[in-house]
Formats: C-alpha cells, structure tokens, sequence
C-alpha cells in the first residue's frame, strides 16, 4: 500500500483500515478470499497508486452469497423479528456510522478521489439522515381492508384485505460516483422492508461498502442478511442479476448496463429498478441575475468532478444575456484549482479512473471537433492524477454529440434560446429525464415551464438538491423505479390479496 502524499491526513480509523493490504467478501458473516483466489487492484485516482488488493468474487462466490441471503431470508432469525427490532438494528447501524463518519469519508476519499471534507459533509451525512428514514418506515409498513362486492356467493361473505411482504434477496449493484451513499439507497429500504441483501460495490471503488460491512456486523445484523460481492461488472455484477435465486435487483449505473440487467431479470421475473444515466439541462429564463445563474450552473455540472447521475451538463441561456452568464461560468471554471481530497483548498479533485480520464477528454475532443468554442478548461490538468480541467464548451448545436450523450465528467455545453417553447422542446430533446433545473423568480413562467420538463426531478434555483423523503429517479433512458422516500420502500414490497370466506 502506498498513501505518500495524505498519510498524515488520515484518521487512525481510517489509516488502519487502509494499511491492509487484503480485503475478502462478506459471505453468510464470515470474510473470506474469492473462490478462485483472484483479486484485483484499487487506485487512488489523485495519485494513481494501488492502494490495497480487493478479492475479486465470481460466480461460485456470487452464488454463496446469494444462497446465505436466501438461507437467511426464508429461515434465519432475521425474517422472524419483529419491524420494531429491524427499526431498531437499522438505527444502531446509523449511529455506527455516524461516529465512523470521518473515517469513511476518509477512505471514500482515497478511493474514488473527492474531497474528504465533502464526502463527510455530503456522502456520509445524507447516508446517516437516510438510514434513520428508512429505519422509521420499518413499522410503518400497511396493507389495507376493504368492503367487498364479489358478485357471485351471494350466501357467504368476505374478510378482504392486502398484506405487504418483503419481495426476498435483493441484489443491489451500485457505481463509483457516490459509492456507499448508493449502496445505502438501496440498502435502507431494503432492511426496512425486511429483505436480505448482497451488495455488489463497483470495482473502481470498494472500500467503504468493505468498512460498512464490518459496522453491519457490530450492529447485530445476524449473518447472511447483509452480504459484499466485490469485483467486477462481467464476473461478479452479471451473475448476480442473472441468479435465479435473487427476487429483486436494483442498479445504479449506465443506461447501457442498465439494459443488460433489465433483459436478465425479465428471464426470471426478478423485479427490478434502474436508476441510469443523465443529461440534465440547465435552464436560465430572462430575468435570472447573471452571477447567480453562472454560480449555481457552474455548481451544478462541476460538483463531485461531474460524475453526478443528475449533473446539469446542457446549459440553456436566454440570448439576451447568454455571454455575460457564460463569461461568468468561464471565469469562475478557470479559477478552480484542482486537488486531492485532502487539499482544503482545492474545488475539484480527480475522476474516478484512467478510463474515464480517456472517456471525459475524448468528448471534449468530439466537442472541438464539431465545432464548440472552449471557454474554458478543455482537457487534463498535466502531471499525476486523474485531473480534467473544468471545461465549458459554448454554442455547440443540440444535434451535436456532445449535447446528447452522458460525458459523467466536468464538461458543460452552453447554447442560447429565444423563447420559452424553445427552450422546453431542445430540454426535452434528450433520450434521458433524470433531472432539470429552472433559474428564474417568475413564478408564471416557472410553474408553466414545470410540467413541460419530461424528468424526474426539477430544482428552481437550485439543482441536485435531494432529501431522504424526495423519491429520486428518471424518465425515459433515465431508468425504471425511484430510489429515496416511500417510493423506494414500495420496490422492496409485494403486495398479496387475501379473502377470507366467512
Ligand atoms: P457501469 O454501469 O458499467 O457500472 C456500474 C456498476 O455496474 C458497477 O458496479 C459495475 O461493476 C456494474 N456492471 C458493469 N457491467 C455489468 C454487467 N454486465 N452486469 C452487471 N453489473 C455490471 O458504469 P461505468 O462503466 O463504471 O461508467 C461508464 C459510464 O456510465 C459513465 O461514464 C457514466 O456515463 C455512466 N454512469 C452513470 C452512473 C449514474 O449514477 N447514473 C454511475 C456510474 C456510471
Ligand atoms: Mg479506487
């Protein structure tokens, strides 16, 4: 392991942790290596340095995993407790992490290069705020009675009424961009509803749901209901959404792995929600003060680096004022200093990997090429690291690739409008509808402009805003389901009609 340059940043929670050298999967409560003995590499992506070995499961692990889920499903302690006991355990693990917050924004940091302090203020806290809101809907969780009319029978009579049972094993396979946030997304309803679950953490960035795993333990979950699959999508992800023995799925990641997992579970009916990707659009109307608009559109495509499922990476300013905006987001993109997780004074750190270092420069090139002005940024920050300079691409045409696809990195495109109709068709002309934001205090256009937006979240004057009672989730492309709030905790439930002759 090599941590040379943030050593002396570290918490001793968060430096223990890291000075493994190995870390094995949580099978059935017990840690052990990958079947095949295989493991794989975590980078630090502001260094590039491995930074600890992670077993790297298969199917044979997979299966294991999914059978203690099951075992523990169908006739562990788990399914016999009562919603105030899980209520209970949930809430012990949200004060777990609570007080390993600072370690684990420390080593999300590491990971997958965000700012500590971010990741403890943002990531860890939502987490924790999260988990007690999933916790309290444990015993709330109803059915309903109803008069009935069955025509025929005219003699008997009928109790009727519907019971919400836990759907069974939930797989969950979460990216990179918040890694144990996500998880927990998943995770909190699913412990609410009563489900058992295996965690598949993405390759790119597995040490906190590792860390997480072992609060789990010292909550008193019993073995088998939280289980971690580490590695990665085609040996661990894929035969986990193809296992027959897993009754639900739920994915956060790219529309392209999101079809995948999609076909997988129609095979075997396994229920599934999908939260992909997006192309959120930005939109400032006429009479939006320039400095707010540029600050809050610069927030909105540069936190966490641009790899925010919801990022408001399509710009739409009115012409009137388009250059001054423009002007004032180039500015404020130009004097980002860029950083690791442990620099206080740095506003961006580095994306999450090599790749996608390749992928985030390969569209600002595609962008070049068609023919956008750069503004600003526009390619790495040479030296160590995984930095792209914060990038504004402006006028680019909306048919132009740049405008249409996902980047995930700190790249926005900025074009002018004209009217109101305008400006909703170019949002709205977008295979995806994960979020929109409307930057105006006129409260005519802005409640007429809402409905118009084909997304599943619209911010005013404020973009990627979220709360533990906001269902979150998309539109078209966008995905299928909504994490956050009672929505969630509906795709951890069946629903069963019973009758009762009487
Ligand atoms: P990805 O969709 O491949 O990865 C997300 C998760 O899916 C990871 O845990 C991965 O191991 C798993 N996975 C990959 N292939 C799988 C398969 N065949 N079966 C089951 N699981 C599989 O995303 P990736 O490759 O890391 O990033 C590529 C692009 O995806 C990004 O540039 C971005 O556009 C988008 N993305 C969107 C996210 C969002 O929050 N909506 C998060 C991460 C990526
Ligand atoms: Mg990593």
């Amino acid at each position: 392991m090599n941590l040379s340059e943030i050593r002396h940043f570290l918490s001793e929670r968060a430096a223990a942790f890291l000075q493994r050298e190995k870390h094995g999967l949580l099978i059935d409560g017990e840690w052990v290596p990958a079947a095949s003995g295989a493991t794989f590499d975590t980078r630090n992506p502001a260094t590039e340095e491995v930074i600890a070995k992670i077993a790297a499961a298969g199917p044979e692990d997979v299966d294991r995993a999914v059978h203690a889920a099951r075992k523990a499903f169908d006739d562990g302690p788990w399914s016999r407790l009562r919603p105030v006991e899980r209520q209970r355990l949930i809430l012990r693990l949200a004060d777990l992490m609570e007080d390993h917050a600072q370690a684990l924004a420390e080593i999300e940091s590491v990971d997958n290069g965000k700012s500590a302090g971010i990741a403890r203020a943002v990531d860890m806290a939502m987490t924790v705020d999260f988990l007690r809101y999933m916790a309290g809907w444990a015993t709330k969780i109803e059915g309903v009675t109803l008069e009935h009319s069955v025509p025929y029978a005219l003699k008997a009579d009928f109790v009727t009424y519907t019971r919400r049972e836990a759907v069974g094993v939930v797989g969950a396979i979460v990216p990179w961009n918040f890694p144990l946030m996500v998880a927990v997304w998943k995770l909190g309803p699913a412990l609410a509803a009563g489900c058992t679950v295996v965690l598949k953490p993405a390759e790119q960035t597995p040490l906190t749901a590792l860390y997480f795993g072992e609060l789990v333990a010292e909550a008193g979950f019993p073995p088998g209901v939280v289980n971690i699959v580490t590695g990665d999508g085609p040996g661990a992800g894929a035969p986990l959404a193809h296992h027959r023995g897993i009754d639900k799925i739920s994915f956060t990641g790219s529309t392209e792995v999101g079809k995948l997992i999609g076909h997988a579970s129609v095979e075997n009916m396994t229920r599934f929600t999908l939260e992909l990707g997006g192309k959120s659009p930005v939109i400032v109307l006429d009479d939006c003060d320039v400095e707010a608009a540029a600050a809050g559109a610069a927030n909105a495509i540069f936190f966490n680096h641009g790899q925010v499922c919801c990022a408001g990476s399509r710009l739409y300013v009115h012409k009137k004022m388009f250059d001054r905006v423009v002007g004032e987001i180039g500015k404020i993109a130009d004097g980002m200093k860029l950083g690791n997780g442990f620099d206080a004074s740095a506003q961006m750190g580095p994306v999450v990997s090599q790749e996608q270092l390749d992928r985030v420069c390969s569209y600002i090139e595609i962008g070049r090429a068609a023919g956008a002005e750069v503004v600003a940024g526009g390619g790495r920050q040479p030296g160590q690291g995984y930095f792209v300079r914060p990038t504004v691409l402006s006028k680019v045409s909306q048919d132009a690739r740049v405008v249409q696809e996902e980047i995930f990195g700190p790249v926005l495109t900025a074009m002018p409008y004209d009217s109101i109709e305008e400006v909703a068709a170019w949002a709205n002309d977008s295979p995806y509808g994960l979020g929109a934001s409307i930057w105006s205090n006129n409260l005519s256009k802005v409640h007429r402009l809402i409905p118009k937006i084909k997304a599943g979240t619209v911010w005013v004057n404020c973009h990627s805003a979220l709360d533990p009672s906001m269902p979150f989730g998309g539109y078209k492309q966008s995905g299928i389901g909504r994490d956050l709030g009672r929505s969630a905790l509906d795709a951890y439930l069946e629903t069963k009609s019973v009758f009762i002759a009487v």
